[in-house]
């Protein structure tokens, strides 16, 4: 009999006693060494992520009235203030919330997302009215959460080409395209770093692949298995995906490159790293309503960080919206 491995992450030991010196280190560190501000954070990150979704309009044309069916089954509901058409599920005590068991999802009327990964495709200013020339990249698109989002803005107007690396992870996006109804999305099986052509696409989104460490509440794992050895080979990746992203946007047009992790490596010195390569390229004002954005980092392992990315991308902490953690920052290509 072969040896059984050791678990990674211990379901029965409290999470608090399972997070690495490194990462207490590092997470201290983001917080200017004020151990009250991580406490807060981790406090928080040790409970699970508060339910969202967002109503797909392309499937519903009256949000109010499935709003009230919704709120009719006894859930409480409030507004995500950042996002159309999307609202956060309050836990109701003695009730299980599950969202993807509704017959309202089952049809495609809603879509079970977490607010904070709705932030990239609100930042991408899709207009209202689109003509059919008008397309979209969406270049790391499994499952489909933003893809849906985004075809749902397009109200099956334009291109939207949903494309993903790993072919396991085409079924379930096939599935939620289906599901929400989208009709003007083609899905590509293509490394990103190799989709050619040049200047094609008037939005191209990249929500990059990454080290995962803003979604513990969801993947409580993560916390065990957090190795920043492992960010430096994300970070070239991401650097690399970003460039070509950018190759493929049109002059004028705008991307927006996110992360669900909280590490700088992959976040605020990508962007640096992608800006100084290329001076055709303007960082944005990424901005949202009533996004709270508190420690925005302004250094980090004595690298300086540039003011115009601290102030202009989101680092969103999980403690200050009760969300899980996000980085969104927002390009344009200058004509
Ligand atoms: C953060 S997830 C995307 C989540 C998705 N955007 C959503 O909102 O539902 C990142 C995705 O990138 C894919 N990926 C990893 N490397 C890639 C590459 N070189 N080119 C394209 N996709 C890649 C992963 O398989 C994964 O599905």
């Amino acid at each position: 009999m072969g040896r059984r491995r050791k678990p990674k992450f211990d379901p029965n030991t409290p999470l608090k006693e399972q997070i690495k010196p490194v990462f207490k280190e590092r997470f201290l560190e983001m917080f200017n060494n004020d151990e009250k501000e991580y406490d807060k954070f981790i406090n928080c990150i040790m409970n699970p992520q508060r339910k969202s979704f967002r109503i797909n309009t392309l499937k519903e044309k009256n949000p109010k009235k499935l709003l009230q069916e919704i709120k009719n089954k006894d859930f409480e509901i409030t507004p995500v203030p950042w996002s159309d058409n999307a609202y956060f599920v309050e836990f109701i005590k003695g009730k299980r919330i599950d969202l993807g068991n509704l017959y309202e999802h089952f049809l495609g009327k809603i879509y079970v997302q977490e607010a904070t990964s709705m932030c990239p495709v609100e930042l991408l200013d899709i207009p209202k009215k689109i003509d059919d020339n008008f397309k979209i990249l969406d270049m790391a698109a499994s499952p489909g959460s933003k893809t849906t989002q985004i075809g749902c803005k397009m109200n099956n107007s334009g291109v939207l080409i949903a494309n993903e690396i790993d072919y396991k992870r085409i079924g379930p996006l096939k599935i939620n395209l289906e599901r929400t109804g989208s009709t003007n999305i083609a899905i590509t099986n293509l490394d990103g770093k190799n989709i050619e052509g040049n200047e094609i696409f008037d939005r191209v989104l990249l929500d990059a692949p990454c080290s995962g460490s803003g979604v513990i509440r969801k993947s409580p794992g993560t916390i065990k298995t957090y190795n920043p050895k492992r960010l430096k080979g994300m970070s070239n990746l991401q650097l690399k995906l970003f460039q070509r992203a950018f190759e493929l946007l049109k002059k004028g047009g705008i991307m927006t490159y996110s992360t669900c992790s909280m590490d700088p490596e992959e976040n605020e010195f990508v962007v640096e790293r992608f800006l100084k390569n290329n001076p055709n390229a303007k960082l944005e004002n990424a901005k949202l309503k009533e996004l709270i954005l508190n420690h925005k980092l302004t250094k980090f392992k004595n690298k300086e960080i540039s003011k115009q990315i601290t102030d202009k991308t989101i680092r969103i902490w999980p403690q200050d919206n009760n969300t899980n953690g996000f980085y969104v920052a927002k390009i344009k290509k200058l004509i």
